[in-house]
């Protein structure tokens, strides 16, 4: 795997790994604040009875107001704002006019636009009271990509990442999702390298500064495996198991890691059955 200055590199994805500046993090702040404020914004609006397009329609009004515009939108045939994935649903689920109900957890992945930089996030939302083991999934679900993100450092690989996340989860007898992956982005999208959330120690890429990806674990209760429905978008998992993810957008820096996406108002994991929310640690 070769790395490339980013200012130097073509625009496309082409193998090779952007290694980004100071004007890069700097649009990546403004980018992963802002998808991080539209996220706590959703926090009291998702409750019993409100569809998933509502919750779209905010996402893409929030967008709007703030001079930025949804990377999802149009992207390769998508056309919403965001990804609403409710229990089952693993990812990439397709906001629809079906009402949330009582007991619900949903996941909202927002990606923002800002100035040509992306800001990606996402994060489980309960909707009312929600059972125990929904709660629990979301717990070691939300931990789970803290771990992951601590793991971030240069000189550190992607396998360590992987095996922080793989090894934290299967020791909660909860499975990690092969199929789907966090990714390098910058201005663009979805770009070199793929960040898998398995693996072993030292295995992998290794992390350099100036590098630019999320780290989004999709966790399981039952077993790994998912299947894309006939809608090609919306992944669910094999067994009818509940599914729970978070994703955070971060930067390699020289001495450990940033994170763009943390929330301002410490509602990266929004309130579950009338506990606190939680801020990710920093
Ligand atoms: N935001 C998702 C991610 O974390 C990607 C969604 S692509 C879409 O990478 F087309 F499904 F919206
Ligand atoms: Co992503
Ligand atoms: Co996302």
């Amino acid at each position: 795997m070769t790395y490339i200055d980013a200012t130097a590199a073509p625009l496309r994805k082409n193998g090779q790994i952007k290694i980004h500046g100071e004007e890069a993090f700097a649009g990546m702040r403004k980018a992963g604040r802002l998808t991080a404020e539209c996220l706590d914004m959703l926090v009291p609006e998702i409750q019993p009875g409100v569809p998933t397009d509502r919750i779209d329609q905010l996402v893409f009004e929030f967008a709007m107001d703030h001079g930025a515009y949804p990377a999802t939108l149009m992207y390769r045939g998508y056309t919403k704002s965001t990804c609403t994935s409710i229990n089952h649903v693993v990812c990439h689920g397709i906001p629809n006019e079906k009402p949330l109900r009582e007991g619900d957890i949903v996941n909202v992945d927002v990606t923002l636009i800002v100035d040509g930089w992306h800001g990606d996030s996402s994060r489980m939302y309960a909707v009312g009271e929600i059972p125990r083991r929904a709660e629990r999934l979301i717990d070691v679900t939300f931990e789970s990509l803290e771990i992951g993100v601590t793991a971030v450092r240069p000189g550190a690989t992607t396998g360590d990442i992987g095996a922080a996340i793989e090894k934290f989860v299967e020791g909660h007898n909860m499975s990690v999702v092969r199929d789907f992956c966090g990714h390098g982005l910058g201005r663009l999208f979805h770009d070199e390298p793929n960040i898998v959330h398995v693996g072993r120690p030292g295995e992998g890429i290794v992390l350099r500064p100036g590098m630019l990806f999320t780290v989004e674990p999709m966790i399981n209760l039952g077993r790994p495996h998912v299947k894309v429905l006939s809608d090609g978008w919306t992944a669910v998992t094999r067994d009818r198991s509940l599914s729970a993810q978070f994703e955070h957008t971060v930067g390699v820096t020289e001495t450990g890691v940033e994170v763009f996406t943390y929330s301002p108002k410490g509602l990266d994991k929004p309130p579950v059955n009338g506990g606190p929310a939680l801020a990710s640690r920093h």
